[in-house]
């Protein structure tokens, strides 16, 4: 019997993280999941028992990083597919609007949170010798708009820093930054208010989003993708 693949899932606990946990666990996929939310983990948790497993992590805290990853490596050993999906955007506002404390939060989340899940899990994903890491970016990683530089900021780092550590990897873990698509979540909600609602919902998303992330492979290394359709 062939063992199960494992995907790991950062920011499951709302929005696309969350809607990708029922289709990979019905692909058979054991899932690994982490968000700040603990009373929602402990809910992921009850309804997808072990193999999955869920666990606070806030990906800012490379102590939290490191935690969930050994966790990881101890229970499923390295994982096939890391879906560095957590993240937050600023309120709508110009930069100069913007404290240098929410300025620091958004580059920790956004860019260090999936440079930790990266540090802790490539070693041993390049000692096995594959997989695949999908780093979310956004169309904001590739053009820009008014009132959300800090997110658009930390979206192009995202483009760099996986093209580049593709270049490291060179192809044996594939890295791979990918714009989702626009998808009717919290975080769009946050910045198109009720428009959000004229575009797809995250179910729906997933349901594209999945079978496209289970086929990436070494061909994909350092190649920005998107999300057909979303
Ligand atoms: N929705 C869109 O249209 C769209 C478009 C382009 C790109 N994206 C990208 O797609 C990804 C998912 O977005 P979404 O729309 O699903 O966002 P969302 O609905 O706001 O959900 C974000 C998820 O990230 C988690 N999270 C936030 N900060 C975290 C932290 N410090 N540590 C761990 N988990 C954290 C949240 O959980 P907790 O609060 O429990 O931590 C939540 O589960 C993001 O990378 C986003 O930039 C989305």
């Amino acid at each position: 019997m062939q063992t199960a693949r494992t995907v790991v899932i950062t920011g499951c606990t709302r929005g696309l993280g969350r809607a990708m946990i029922p289709l990979f666990v019905d692909e058979g996929w054991r899932v690994a999941g982490c968000g700040r939310n603990a009373d929602q983990i402990a809910e992921l948790g009850r309804h997808w028992p072990a193999p999955h497993f869920f666990s606070p992590c806030d990906v800012s805290r490379d102590e939290d990083v490191a935690a969930f990853c050994a966790a990881i490596l101890e229970k499923a050993g390295p994982p096939d597919l890391v879906l560095n999906n957590a993240a937050i955007i600023n309120p709508n506002a110009p930069l100069w609007e913007t404290s240098a404390e929410d300025f620091s939060r958004i580059i920790d989340i956004n860019i260090k949170g999936p440079a930790a899940m990266m540090r802790h899990l490539l070693p041993a994903m390049l000692k096995r010798g594959s997989g695949v890491i999908v780093n979310f970016s956004s169309g904001w990683g590739r053009c820009t708009a008014a009132d959300v530089a800090p997110y658009c900021a930390t979206k192009y780092a995202i483009e760099g820093l996986s093209m580049a550590t593709a270049q490291d990897t060179g192809g044996k873990v594939a890295v791979i930054p990918m714009n989702p698509g626009i998808i009717d979540t919290d975080m769009l909600r946050s910045t198109f208010g009720g428009e959000a609602g004229g575009f797809p919902d995250a179910d729906d998303w997933a349901r594209r989003a999945v079978p496209f992330f289970i086929k990436l492979g070494p061909k994909d290394n350092g190649k920005p993708m998107t999300v057909t359709g979303g």
